[in-house]
């Protein structure tokens, strides 16, 4: 059984006092499923502090376990500041820093390494939607962005549909069952049932709270990656109740 997953995903919001969401937040990670910020890299150490029934996680880690990255953190450095798991391979990441499904299996790598769970984006853009390459294109960022030591415990993939992140706009539930499937299909062929049965699969862009019981209805979604209705509490408390 796969335990449900409320993920939100601040980016590159927040300071010290927006972590009191986090105390707002206590009373929704009472119910069964798991409840995840990823607040900024400056935040994790202050939020684990006052984290209570809410997991910790970070947005991005290096490949690296240390050296001349200037600007970088390490997973280890994450893990040593408390978080449980990091995001990889997020659009955002992959749109502005160039990085390739190497590279997101080379971070995974390290996050394991570090004993935290990645959670690996993966989505499609309008135009390779338009051009009916989806299914296509998440099978590449799949395959490429996993590394062979795959399991239930240290992966949760995220379907992430460029053009549904930050616009409102919401791939109707047979679009989202078609890739949710798919990603099941090809995670057995690659890992066997037992393996991707186990795996949580997130879906993301424009999760809110009128929207997020019917998706979470879909088969094989077993949670959100959530960004602007992560920010406060008022709005992700609903999301996480939905679940
Ligand atoms: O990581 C979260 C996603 O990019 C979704 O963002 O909920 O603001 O559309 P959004």
């Amino acid at each position: 059984m796969r335990r449900k997953l409320a993920a939100g995903n601040w980016k590159m919001n927040g300071t010290a006092a927006t972590l009191s969401e986090l105390d707002a937040l206590q009373d929704a990670a009472t119910g069964a499923a798991e409840v995840l910020i990823c607040p900024p890299a400056t935040l994790i150490a202050q939020a684990v502090a006052r984290a209570g029934r809410i997991a910790i996680g970070a947005q991005d880690c290096h490949s690296d376990a240390s050296g001349a990255h200037t600007g970088d953190v390490s997973a280890d450095m994450l893990k040593d500041a408390g978080a449980t798991c990091v995001i990889l391979g997020h659009s955002e990441r992959r749109a502005d820093h160039g990085e390739t499904n190497a590279q997101v299996a080379d971070k995974t790598r390290a996050a394991w390494g570090a004993g935290l769970t990645a959670i690996v984006c993966v989505g499609e853009t309008l135009a390779e939607r338009e051009a009916g390459q989806t299914i296509d294109l998440v099978r590449t960022q799949l395959a490429g962005s996993l590394p062979d030591a795959v399991s239930g415990a240290n992966t949760v993939i995220a379907y992430e549909p460029v053009w549904a992140i930050g616009t409102g706009k919401v791939p109707t539930t047979d679009q989202i069952a078609e890739v949710h499937g798919f990603l099941r299909e090809a995670l057995t062929a690659r890992f066997g049932k037992d393996t991707a049965g186990a795996i949580r699969l997130l879906y993301g862009g424009s999760v809110k709270a009128s929207n997020a019981a019917e998706i979470f209805a879909v088969a094989d979604v077993d949670g959100a990656l959530v960004g602007g209705a992560s920010l406060t509490a008022a709005d992700f408390a609903p999301i996480v109740n939905a679940l």
